[in-house]
């Protein structure tokens, strides 16, 4: 082939499942396994053909409308005779309904009064638990722990299938490589590995591994596909990628999430290289369905179908419904289009009716897996409380996702953090300090501020009247506060209810009086994850909202030693506070226990062990910024390291007015105790081409380190793997993250971590977007971030 060099042989995914043939059969049967063995099992499909075939066509596309009762989470048609519909068959789905009695109240209609009796799927935003709010997603990432994810997505489904929920619109896979994009909260951040194996333990959570479970769910991957790559940030924004990053980078979250055996995958809203996700044969036939053999169902965006008019790819209803069903959504969230148009569209012979009875299949499928016809109803039973067990649970995984950025002695007292007996008074100062709502951070929507404890409640019992308190300002002040509030409450009229505007410069001016009574000052700051993170949230800076950096600044004026514990879901941009802070603490958005969680880990109770899923930038003009770059021809000191401000060289890719790096990076999280690496070790220097190629899913070399933890305290490290191909066909990225473990370490205690390596990990896309490995040298780093140092490496040989 004319791109390789010569004497190269190039191997593919289909070379590799031939060779895996010849060597191991298994391999090859395994391979060709439906991800979901339920909804490929031929009983229940044998159950869907037999309904399928008594429906008539309004009931068919009956089934393919999702409709939301009340709250809406988007702009929109409504219909509003629900009872009738449903009452006819022709509701498949709703959404927002929130209890047993209210669900139950819709099921009795499409059970008992209509003609087949076939229930209804109900529907919610369960993103980050349900009743009892647990970390953001972003947050659970830096956790960099499966288990955690997995413990939230339990609690998630047993709350609301107690509310007669069935199918949770989560989790959210989108790689997400830009902080302006007001979503990245809802994301595992920037790296597909992290990615997936955080997409893999949510479905794993929810849905058990059998569907059929009286506490499982269904799932729904989403937002299909690449939303997170919207251009500068904005959300809704089209996508433009060549095909090799789009499979390498965005798409495999979302395949580990199918290998899983999600039930369901979502479209979403944006343009993948000028055709609407929402109806593109492409993602949603050819790759979802034909190359990963996916059997559930996908449903539409919030309006997705109806929004294909604006992305000007047919001018009226009837041409966007039947593009969206051609290329494969299967039920429309609230659009009211497929229920209205489509059998219409199939009468006049514009629509084949096999094509409604496929979608309708998958939809049958996922209804027939959870059990939905055997138990249609909802118990009611008591009351939510969040009791002890659901707070212990929502502060041990709270505990795991604190990222302890910065922690530089201060001269005369030492490290400030863990905080000591040695302060003794205190000042918290912040508008987050003292605030429920902000805590449970954006698409808590149905948590209630009500069972939060706040940083200052939990300070105040551990200190008394040793803690002083002053909240600074407030999140957002003067045009931005009126601004921000029309936006999440429509219209001019709402404005001033909502936010006062504040006199900043006197409560400043208070806080330091504060700071000045105090040994120590922790700021809480950040931005309001309710009205500024999560959808449609999109900003073009990164710094702290309001006066919080003049208060920020203010309050370090004063000499006094500065804590600042960030409360937010996206990475901001804190420079200022870089340079002139000592111990800095990433808690993002913690739930209901946000207050003891951050307590525990102020006073040492906990050890931070949390590493961040996403670049943290110097400046907003680096964005998007990740740490697996490609590599230019003119690679500045370091793709990694920082640059030399006042270099030799021009002729660099850099910028002119700031270092390329990271301010921290992809992987960054210190510790109240310290880790030392030995020098990895690889279990091979040279694997011939054709053996890693047989090998399949198999590892065929592993990566030992010892990691030691030298500290007087005990800790947990997430030890990171880092490989980099030198020698592709196709230009690699200068790293990539290929393996993660996170160790628990006694002080003094040593452990010895390994690492397999193998096809799945050594795998680029070619050119001809094969899956391809060829003769190369991979460096190997493992380290406790992306600056990982100790190094080794790993030829692959002809
Ligand atoms: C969001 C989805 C969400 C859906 C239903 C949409 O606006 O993009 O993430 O699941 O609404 O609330």
């Amino acid at each position: 082939m004319k791109f390789l060099a010569p004497n190269s042989v190039l191997w593919t995914l289909s070379a590799l499942v031939l060779a895996a043939a010849c060597a191991s059969p298994v391999l090859l049967a395994q391979s060709r396994q439906a991800p979901n063995q339920q909804l490929a099992s031929k009983q229940l499909n044998a159950r869907v053909e037999a309904l399928l075939k008594q429906m008539t066509l309004d009931e068919k596309v009956g089934q393919l409308a999702q409709y939301s009762v009340d709250s809406a989470t988007g702009p929109g048609a409504s219909n509003l005779k629900y009872d009738e519909l449903a009452a006819k068959g022709q509701v498949g789905s709703m959404q927002s309904l929130v209890s047993a009695e209210a669900t139950n109240r819709y099921q009795r209609l499409a059970v008992e009064k209509s003609r087949l009796h076939i229930p209804i799927l109900f529907a919610r935003d369960v993103i980050h638990g349900h009743r009892t709010i647990f970390p953001v997603p972003l947050a659970l990432a830096a956790s960099w722990d499966p288990a955690a994810v997995e413990t939230v997505a339990r609690f998630g489904a047993v709350e609301a299938r107690a509310d007669g929920i069935r199918w949770v619109f989560s989790p959210m896979v989108d790689i997400a490589r830009d902080p302006r994009w007001g979503r990245i909260v809802e994301s595992a951040g920037e790296d597909p590995y992290l990615g997936s194996a955080m997409a893999r333990a949510w479905v794993k959570g929810y849905q058990q591994d059998d569907l059929g479970k009286p506490d499982s769910v269904a799932v729904s991957v989403k937002h299909f596909a690449a939303y997170g790559a919207a251009i500068a940030g904005r959300d809704y924004n089209a996508v433009d990628m060549s095909e090799i990053v789009l499979r390498q980078v965005y798409l495999e979250p979302y395949r580990a999430a199918v290998e899983a055996g999600a039930a369901t995958l979502m479209s979403s809203f944006n343009t993948i290289n000028g055709v609407p996700a929402s109806a593109d044969p492409f993602i949603l036939t050819q790759i979802l369905r034909k190359e990963w053999g996916f059997d559930g169902m996908v449903v539409s965006d919030w309006a997705a179908i109806p929004e294909l008019r604006d992305h000007s790819i047919g001018a009226d209803d009837a041409t966007v419904a039947r593009k969206a069903l051609e290329a494969g959504v299967d039920m429309d969230m609230v659009g009211d289009l497929y229920g209205t148009v489509l059998a219409s569209q199939v009468r006049a012979g514009k629509i084949p009716e096999a094509v409604v009875d496929e979608a309708v299949r998958r939809v049958l499928r996922v209804k027939f897996a959870l059990g939905l016809f055997e138990h249609p109803y909802t118990e009611q039973g008591p009351a939510y409380d969040a009791t002890p067990e659901r707070r212990a649970a929502a502060r041990k995984v709270a505990d795991e996702t604190f990222v302890l950025l910065k922690n530089d002695p201060v001269e005369g007292l030492g490290t400030l953090l863990p905080l000591t007996a040695k302060a003794k008074k205190v000042a918290l100062i912040g508008p987050l300090a003292d605030n429920q709502r902000e805590m449970l951070g954006a698409w808590a929507v149905t948590g209630d501020p009500k069972y939060v404890v706040t940083l200052r409640t939990a300070l105040v019992e551990r200190l008394g009247d040793r803690l002083l308190y002053a909240q600074g300002c407030e999140l957002l002040s003067g045009e931005d506060a009126n601004v921000i509030k029309r936006l999440n409450f429509g219209g001019p009229d709402a404005a001033d209810d909502h936010v006062p505007i504040p006199d900043d410069a006197k409560t400043i001016a208070e806080a330091v009086e504060t700071a000045k009574k105090a040994d120590v000052a922790i700021l809480a700051l950040g931005e309001p994850t309710n009205w500024m993170e999560g959808e449609a949230s999109s900003r073009t800076t990164l710094g702290f909202t309001g006066a919080q950096q003049q208060l920020l600044e203010a309050v370090a004026a004063t000499g006094k030693p500065v804590i600042l514990v960030v409360l937010a879901g996206r990475p901001l941009e804190l420079k200022w506070a870089a340079a002139h802070v000592p111990a800095i603490l990433e808690a993002w958005s913690p739930g209901i226990e946000a207050g003891p969680a951050v307590a525990d880990a102020l006073f040492g109770d906990v050890n931070p062990s949390g590493k961040l899923p996403a670049s943290l930038p110097r400046a907003v003009g680096q964005e998007p910024l990740y740490y697996a770059q490609l590599p230019t021809g003119r690679p500045a000191r370091g793709d990694l390291s920082h640059l030399p401000r006042n270099g030799e060289e021009k002729f660099l890719s850099r910028y002119m007015d700031e270092e390329n790096s990271a301010l921290f990076p992809f992987g960054w999280g210190l510790s109240y105790t310290r880790f030392s690496y030995s020098q990895p070790t690889v279990s091979r220097d040279e694997i011939p081409l054709r053996e890693v190629l047989a090998s399949g899913h198999n590892p065929i070399a592993t990566v030992g380190v010892d990691v030691k933890n030298t500290g007087s305290v005990a800790g947990s490290e997430v030890v990171q793997l880092y490989i980099r191909n030198t020698a592709a066909s196709v230009s690699q990225p200068v790293r990539e993250l290929k393996g993660f473990a996170r160790v628990a370490l006694a002080p003094g205690e040593t452990k010895h971590v390994e690492f397999t390596l193998g096809f799945d990990e050594l795998n680029f896309y070619n050119v001809e977007i094969e899956r391809a490995v060829e003769p190369t040298t991979y460096k190997i780093w493992v380290g406790g971030s992306s600056l990982a140092a100790a190094e080794t490496g790993l030829k692959v040989v002809e």
